[in-house]
């Protein structure tokens, strides 16, 4: 048998620690290793199979585009682009009027950045500590995390990061210069950490009053992981621009930045290869019918009380807290983690960290309750 984890080690750039499985293929909330071994996938290809693996309605909708057209650049106009743009406009907060179409998370965050330069003309922006935007250069430049950061010095001048819900510090570090304030609502790599809403509303009247772009990374949080479409609608919030990717495409790349109708691009300052071709659209467009017929938003908010319920962490002693919205967990251990989560793999449970000491639990949206039953119990023999 062809020795997968040698080739990888040999000829890929060895940019993350991997855990020791060969996924090959999948199934609702379930992945499958070379052996045909069987596993609960509660990372979700880190918030991005929210519909599961290989959703039967996702592969047709890839099959069907693969057959028809797979790539028309944006000099075009194209069917499932269009249809993609009018529904995103639907399902995203009111305040949202048009969409740049991407290709990841990281991409819809540069856009983000150069898009609020351009509109107010202004140089500076303000991010959350603890927050986490991507990897390129500006996504970096945004992101509060040292070791994310410090090797790519010098980045790009003019970032801040000021402390979740303390209004003060965002009042004192928001200047005539700043162009954005930049926020998660929760933040998911940086230890699954809820905004609380009234500062969130403090932090939209602040941004109004003084004429600051609000953008929302609902990258993570958005189509349906925290039990509602998107993170914003918990707190009824009209953002100025807004970031989403992974699980927007169900699996397939694809990413978009949101724009209220006041921000106006002139066209020739952004663009991309990819962005906006028909099978990646015909694939959020499957994927987004998914997450509204079937209401997974809902599921993600029974079933992540019924997670919480059934794991009760009052009783296990080596937990702190947990914090949740929906189905986006994350138990915070008195300790580091990645033992844990070696237990957890030996236990044939994929699940992930958000910083040192928090375990996070992002399974797909249509994870059985019997799989759940599986995954806490697992937790409560590993963490008693
Ligand atoms: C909140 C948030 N923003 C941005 C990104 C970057 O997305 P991508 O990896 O698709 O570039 C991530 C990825 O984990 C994320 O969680």
């Amino acid at each position: 048998m062809t020795d997968y984890k040698a080739l990888e080690h040999e000829y890929g750039v060895p940019l993350q620690a991997k855990r020791d499985l060969v996924a090959v293929r999948g199934n609702g909330a379930l992945l499958y290793d070379e052996h045909d071994r069987e596993y609960i996938d509660c990372a979700a290809g880190i918030a991005v199979a929210s519909l599961g693996h290989c959703h039967p309605k996702l592969v047709a909708a890839i099959r069907q585009q693969a057959e028809t057209l797979i790539t028309c650049p944006n000099i075009m106009y194209n069917d499932m682009r269009s249809k993609l743009l009018e529904k995103l406009v639907e399902v995203t907060p009111e305040s949202l009027t048009r969409a740049y179409l991407c290709n990841s998370g990281a991409e819809a965050i540069e856009a983000a950045l150069k898009f609020a330069r351009l509109h107010t003309g202004r140089t500076n922006f303000v991010t959350a500590m603890r927050g986490f935007h991507g990897r390129t250069m500006g996504a970096v430049s945004a992101t509060y995390t040292p070791k994310y950061r410090e090797a790519f010095q010098p980045l790009i001048p003019g970032f801040d990061y000021v402390p979740f819900n303390k209004i003060e510090k965002l009042d004192a570090a928001v200047n005539d210069s700043t162009a954005a304030v930049m926020f998660e609502l929760v933040q998911g790599e940086g230890g699954v950490n809820p905004i609380q809403a009234d500062y969130l509303a403090a932090v939209r009247k602040l941004c109004s009053e003084r004429g600051v772009l609000l953008i929302i990374d609902e990258i993570q949080t958005g189509f349906c992981r925290t039990g509602r479409f998107f993170a914003c609608d918990h707190f009824n919030l009209q953002p100025d621009i807004m970031c989403v990717a992974k699980a927007m495409g169900g699996g397939v790349p694809v990413g978009a930045t949101l724009l209220n109708a006041d921000i106006n691009i002139e066209p020739g300052l952004h663009g991309t290869t990819f962005g906006g071709n028909p099978l990646a659209c015909a694939a959020a467009l499957a994927a987004i019918d998914v997450y509204q017929t079937d209401n997974l938003a809902q599921r993600a908010a029974e079933l992540g009380d019924y997670f919480e319920q059934q794991l009760n962490v009052a009783d296990l002693p080596q937990v702190r807290s947990l914090r949740r919205l929906g189905l986006m967990i994350g138990i915070e251990l008195k300790q580091k983690v990645q033992d844990k989560l070696a237990e957890l793999l030996e236990h044939r449970i994929i699940a992930l960290p958000a910083g040192p000491n928090v375990i996070r639990m992002l399974p797909p949206l249509v994870i059985e309750k019997e799989q759940i039953d599986r995954v806490v119990k697992t937790l409560r023999e590993i963490l008693a």
